[in-house]
C-alpha cells in the first residue's frame, strides 16, 4: 500500500507519518513538503514542491497512491479568510485533484460551514467539498491533540499551549474523552482509513478517531 502525506513535518503529519511507517501493511510513504526533512525510513521518500496550488509537476509520482492524508494547515490567528483559504482549503483540493486513493482531511472539532467564525465557516466548507467528490473520502475532526514520542508542533502558540497544559491531558481524557486524542491515535485511525475500514460516519470526531485506532 502507498500513502502520500502532506504536512509531514507537523505535529499531525508527523504522527500520522511515523504509524504509516510502523504498519506493515504500508510499502511505500511519500511525503511532501515545502523543504526537505530527515528519512528515517527506506520505506520513505521525500518530495520537495513549492507551489501548493499546482501539484502538477507531481502528479505522476502519487496519481497511483492508496490514500492522501492532508495534513498540512496554519492557525487561522491574525489571517483574514483570504490569507487563511490557500493552505485550508485550496491545496488540499488540488491535492486531492492529483493524488489517488482515499482522501482523509485533517480539520478540526467545531468546523462548520455556516459558522460565524471564519476558521470554522472554511474547514467546514472545504470538508464538504472533498466529501462530496467522486472518491472515498474522510474528514478528521480532532479536538485537543496529545503530542507522543517527542512530536511537537510547528506552531508557537500550539508549542507553549501543549508545554503548559500536557498535565492536564489524562484529566482532560476522563472528561471530556470526546476531545481529546493524540497522535499516534490519529495517525492509527488515518492508517486504518486507508486501510478500507468502514467506520458509519465520514466525519469522526476524536471518540471516533480513538475507536478507529484500537
Ligand atoms: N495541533 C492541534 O492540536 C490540532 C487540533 C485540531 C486540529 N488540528 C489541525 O491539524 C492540521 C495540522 O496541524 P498541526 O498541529 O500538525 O500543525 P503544525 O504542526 O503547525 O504543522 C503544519 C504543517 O503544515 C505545513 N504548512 C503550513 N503552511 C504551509 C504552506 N504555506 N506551504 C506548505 N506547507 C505548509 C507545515 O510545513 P512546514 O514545516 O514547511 O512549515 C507543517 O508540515 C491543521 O489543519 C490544524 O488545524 C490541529
Amino acid at each position: 500500500m502507498k500513502i502520500v502525506v502532506f504536512g509531514p513535518t507537523g505535529m499531525v503529519g508527523q504522527g500520522a507519518l511515523r504509524e504509516a511507517l510502523l504498519d506493515p501493511a504500508v510499502d511505500s510513504v511519500v511525503t511532501v513538503a515545502r523543504s526537505a526533512m530527515p528519512v528515517t525510513s527506506p520505506k520513505q521518500r521525500h518530495v520537495v514542491h513549492a507551489d501548493f496550488g499546482d501539484l502538477s509537476p507531481i502528479a505522476a509520482e502519487v496519481a497511483d497512491a492508496d490514500a492522501c492524508f492532508f495534513c498540512m494547515g496554519v492557525t487561522s490567528a491574525g489571517l483574514t479568510e483570504a490569507e487563511y483559504m490557500p493552505v485550508t482549503h485550496d491545496y488540499a483540493v488540488e491535492a486531492a485533484r492529483v493524488v489517488g486513493g482515499t482522501f482523509v482531511y485533517v480539520s478540526g472539532e467545531g468546523a462548520d460551514a455556516s459558522s460565524n467564525t471564519m476558521w470554522a465557516r472554511v474547514k467546514g466548507r472545504t470538508e464538504n467539498e472533498l466529501l462530496a467528490l467522486d472518491r472515498p473520502a474522510f474528514v478528521v475532526r480532532p479536538g485537543f491533540i496529545q503530542p507522543r514520542h517527542g512530536i511537537t508542533s510547528r506552531t508557537r502558540i500550539y508549542r507553549y499551549l501543549y508545554s503548559w497544559t500536557g498535565w492536564l491531558i489524562p484529566v482532560l481524557r476522563r472528561l471530556a474523552p470526546k476531545f481529546v486524542t493524540s497522535t499516534d491515535e490519529l495517525g492509527r485511525a488515518m492508517v486504518a482509513l486507508a486501510k478500507g475500514a468502514q467506520p458509519t460516519v465520514r466525519v469522526l470526531r476524536s471518540d471516533e478517531i480513538n475507536r478507529l485506532a484500537r
